[in-house]
Protein backbone atom coordinates (compact mmCIF):
# COMPACT_ATOMS: atom_id res chain seq x y z
CA UNK A 1 0.00 0.00 0.00
CA UNK A 2 3.02 2.22 1.05
CA UNK A 3 4.25 1.81 -2.20
CA UNK A 4 0.92 3.39 -4.06
CA UNK A 5 0.69 7.05 -3.50
CA UNK A 6 -2.61 8.25 -3.10
CA UNK A 7 -4.57 9.06 -6.56
CA UNK A 8 -2.25 7.49 -8.32
CA UNK A 9 -2.49 4.39 -11.02
CA UNK A 10 0.35 2.43 -12.85
CA UNK A 11 0.35 -0.71 -15.24
CA UNK A 12 1.14 -4.31 -14.49
CA UNK A 13 0.81 -7.33 -15.84
CA UNK A 14 -0.34 -10.10 -13.75
CA UNK A 15 -0.50 -13.84 -15.69
CA UNK A 16 0.02 -12.21 -18.71
CA UNK A 17 -2.94 -10.17 -18.25
CA UNK A 18 -2.36 -5.92 -18.69
CA UNK A 19 -3.97 -4.28 -16.07
CA UNK A 20 -4.07 -0.97 -14.35
CA UNK A 21 -3.59 -0.93 -10.79
CA UNK A 22 -3.80 2.37 -8.25
CA UNK A 23 -5.52 3.97 -5.35
CA UNK A 24 -7.56 6.70 -4.57
CA UNK A 25 -8.26 7.41 -0.91
CA UNK A 26 -7.22 4.26 1.12
CA UNK A 27 -8.51 2.20 -1.27
CA UNK A 28 -6.39 0.02 -3.96
CA UNK A 29 -7.78 -1.12 -7.12
CA UNK A 30 -7.40 -3.32 -10.10
CA UNK A 31 -8.98 -2.51 -13.72
CA UNK A 32 -8.25 -4.16 -17.46
CA UNK A 33 -5.02 -1.88 -18.31
CA UNK A 34 -5.92 -1.31 -22.20
CA UNK A 35 -9.00 1.53 -22.93
CA UNK A 36 -11.75 -0.16 -25.11
CA UNK A 37 -12.32 3.51 -26.78
CA UNK A 38 -9.17 3.37 -28.56
CA UNK A 39 -6.22 0.61 -27.04
CA UNK A 40 -4.18 3.83 -24.69
CA UNK A 41 -2.24 2.45 -21.35
CA UNK A 42 -4.88 3.00 -18.84
CA UNK A 43 -2.22 2.39 -16.32
CA UNK A 44 -0.49 5.75 -17.83
CA UNK A 45 -3.69 7.51 -17.08
CA UNK A 46 -4.49 9.16 -13.62
CA UNK A 47 -6.68 8.93 -10.71
CA UNK A 48 -9.09 11.60 -9.00
CA UNK A 49 -11.54 10.93 -6.84
CA UNK A 50 -12.63 7.64 -6.97
CA UNK A 51 -12.12 7.84 -11.58
CA UNK A 52 -9.96 6.74 -13.52
CA UNK A 53 -8.81 9.15 -16.82
CA UNK A 54 -8.05 7.37 -19.54
CA UNK A 55 -4.66 9.61 -20.92
CA UNK A 56 -5.90 9.74 -24.67
CA UNK A 57 -9.08 10.75 -24.72
CA UNK A 58 -10.13 11.51 -21.34
CA UNK A 59 -13.11 8.87 -20.69
CA UNK A 60 -13.16 8.12 -17.53
CA UNK A 61 -13.71 5.11 -15.31
CA UNK A 62 -15.42 4.15 -11.81
CA UNK A 63 -12.54 2.54 -10.52
CA UNK A 64 -14.96 0.14 -7.84
CA UNK A 65 -16.89 -0.80 -10.82
CA UNK A 66 -15.22 -0.15 -13.98
CA UNK A 67 -18.63 2.10 -15.44
CA UNK A 68 -18.05 4.36 -18.32
CA UNK A 69 -20.03 7.35 -18.25
CA UNK A 70 -19.24 8.93 -21.56
CA UNK A 71 -19.56 5.32 -23.31
CA UNK A 72 -21.24 2.44 -21.92
CA UNK A 73 -20.05 -0.08 -23.87
CA UNK A 74 -16.28 0.71 -22.75
CA UNK A 75 -17.09 -1.26 -19.94
CA UNK A 76 -13.51 -2.20 -18.02
CA UNK A 77 -13.64 -5.46 -15.52
CA UNK A 78 -12.48 -4.89 -11.99
CA UNK A 79 -10.53 -7.51 -10.05
CA UNK A 80 -10.00 -7.91 -5.95
CA UNK A 81 -7.13 -6.57 -4.87
CA UNK A 82 -5.62 -7.92 -1.27
CA UNK A 83 -2.40 -6.88 0.48
CA UNK A 84 -0.41 -9.61 2.32
CA UNK A 85 2.51 -8.74 4.16
CA UNK A 86 2.85 -5.61 2.51
CA UNK A 87 2.56 -7.61 -0.98
CA UNK A 88 -0.43 -6.48 -3.70
CA UNK A 89 -2.23 -8.80 -5.24
CA UNK A 90 -4.72 -9.23 -7.38
CA UNK A 91 -6.76 -12.06 -8.19
CA UNK A 92 -8.27 -12.29 -11.57
CA UNK A 93 -11.17 -14.60 -11.29
CA UNK A 94 -13.35 -12.24 -9.81
CA UNK A 95 -15.17 -9.65 -10.87
S1 LIG B 1 -8.35 5.59 -25.83
FE1 LIG B 1 -9.21 5.81 -23.83
S2 LIG B 1 -10.80 7.25 -24.11
FE2 LIG B 1 -9.99 6.96 -26.10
Amino acid sequence: MADFAPESVRPARVAGVRLAVGRTGDVLFALDGICPHAGAVLGDGSVDDGLLLCPVHAYTFDVASGRCDEDPSCHLRSYPVEVRDGVVGVRLGGE
